[in-house]
């Protein structure tokens, strides 16, 4: 199955100053079980990509499926119900609710879909663990150090079992030894579980984890 799928993807940015050809004509495929890196310059159009791709910003033209939902043709609410049962999403600064613990930090995506209190916590409690941070649920953000809190963003980011994860720089806030940690740990869920996995980074050896490897230059592949 074609887990991703685009034809002619364009974005264009309309801001004050002018209009930014963000991405042009982007057409790729990749098949479940993939693990996809986006590298490029800065300004290439990674985020955008990832972005669009993840349904969270809409393209300018062309169209583009998920699980072979084309989801070009789908209303806003549409999208982001789908989007909340079948993706996972992480970002460089991890984003987490700064106020909320580790946990109810994961709880957040499962409060989305209505689950039911007992279910959400069953499964919080589970992908904490698998990410290894059983131990410290109940820590705020800064009570965590930069690694655990992207453990917790990673198991915010798998605990709706989703098919597909779109990662943006996953460990560009991180040191070597971690980033490696946090790349095999996506690596084997990945392998293990068979979650696609669409990683945009700028390490060589970030990239190196790819089975599908996308190198944009100015919105457009290369
Ligand atoms: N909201 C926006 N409005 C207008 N232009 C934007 C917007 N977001 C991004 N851009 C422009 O679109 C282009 C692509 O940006 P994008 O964030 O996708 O790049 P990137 O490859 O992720 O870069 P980086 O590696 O620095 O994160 C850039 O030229 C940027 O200035
Ligand atoms: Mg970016």
């Amino acid at each position: 199955m074609n887990i991703l799928h685009t034809e002619n993807l364009s974005k264009q940015y309309h801001h004050k100053d002018g209009i930014v050809g963000a991405l042009k004509n982007i057409s790729l495929t990749a098949e479940k079980g993939s693990f996809v890196t986006i590298t490029g310059p800065s300004g290439s159009g990674k985020t955008t990509l990832l972005l669009t791709l993840a349904g969270l910003i809409r393209p300018s033209s062309g169209s583009f499926s998920l699980m072979d939902k084309n989801l070009t043709l789908v209303n806003d609410s549409e999208l982001a119900l789908f989007r909340r049962q079948n993706v996972g999403f992480i970002m460089q600064s991890f984003a987490l609710i700064t106020y909320l613990t580790a946990i109810q930090n994961v709880k957040l995506p499962l409060a989305l879909i209505k689950m039911n209190k007992a279910m959400q916590q069953s499964k919080a409690v589970e992908v904490l663990e698998i990410v290894g941070m059983g131990m410290r649920m109940n820590h705020l953000p800064r009570e965590l150090s930069a690694g655990q809190q992207q453990r917790v963003a990673i198991a915010r980011a798998l605990v709706n079992s989703p098919s597909i994860i779109f990662a943006d720089e996953p460990t560009g806030n991180l040191d070597p030894k971690l980033s490696i940690e946090i790349l095999d740990f996506l690596k084997a869920i990945n392998l293990k579980n068979n979650i696609t996995v669409v990683m945009v980074t700028h390490s060589p050896v970030a990239a190196e984890y790819g089975n599908v490897r996308i190198h944009l230059d100015n919105g457009e592949i290369k």
